[in-house]
């Protein structure tokens, strides 16, 4: 039998979303980073996505933009073997830059006026913190994560044209 011999660009994959969106615009600048930065798919729970005018490449025509009606079904759809990883400022958060990420992640983020409850924080397989006293933007908060993991699997950056 013949060797495999064909070479992936990178092992892994992740997807990033929000619980609850309240704010069109920052979900379409969280959508723009994710697809920029290599996200294999963007997602939403509990309130489906409207296009914005901040998601300037539509990042819904090239990757797929998921609906979950609540945790549980996020949680029952997450592809094999995918850990969740949730994006919460926590007394028992990592920070991020002691995180390694896993191959396959799907990163949860809260909204912007009360974040991820306790209970959603308790279904995630880890919970990574950002620096800072005071909470961040969620599309900031997002996009930094998306940065961190592509410079810490360096296999998986992608590159300019
Ligand atoms: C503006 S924050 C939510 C703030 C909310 N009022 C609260 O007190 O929890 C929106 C989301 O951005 C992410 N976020 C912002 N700053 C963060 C940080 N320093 N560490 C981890 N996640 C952060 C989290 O996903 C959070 O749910």
């Amino acid at each position: 039998m013949a060797k495999l011999k064909q070479q992936y660009f990178s092992n892994g994959f992740y997807g990033i979303g929000i619980l609850n969106n309240t704010t069109g615009l920052n979900i379409g600048t969280l959508w723009r980073s994710a697809h920029i930065l290599g996200a294999s798919f963007i997602f939403t729970v509990d309130r489906k996505y409207k296009s914005q005018p901040t998601d300037v490449t539509s990042a819904w025509t090239k990757i797929p933009l998921y609906h979950y009606a609540d945790i549980e079904e996020l949680i029952s759809n997450l592809p094999y073997s995918t850990k969740l990883v949730a994006v919460e400022m926590t007394e028992t958060a990592t920070m991020l830059d002691h995180f390694s990420h896993p191959e396959r992640a799907a990163y949860l983020l809260g909204n912007e006026q009360i974040g991820l409850p306790e209970s959603v924080v308790k279904r995630c397989h880890d919970v990574i913190q950002l620096p800072g006293h005071y909470s961040l933007n969620v599309a900031v908060a997002g996009s930094i994560v998306a940065y961190d993991r592509i410079s810490k699997l360096a296999h998986s950056l992608p590159t300019p044209p």
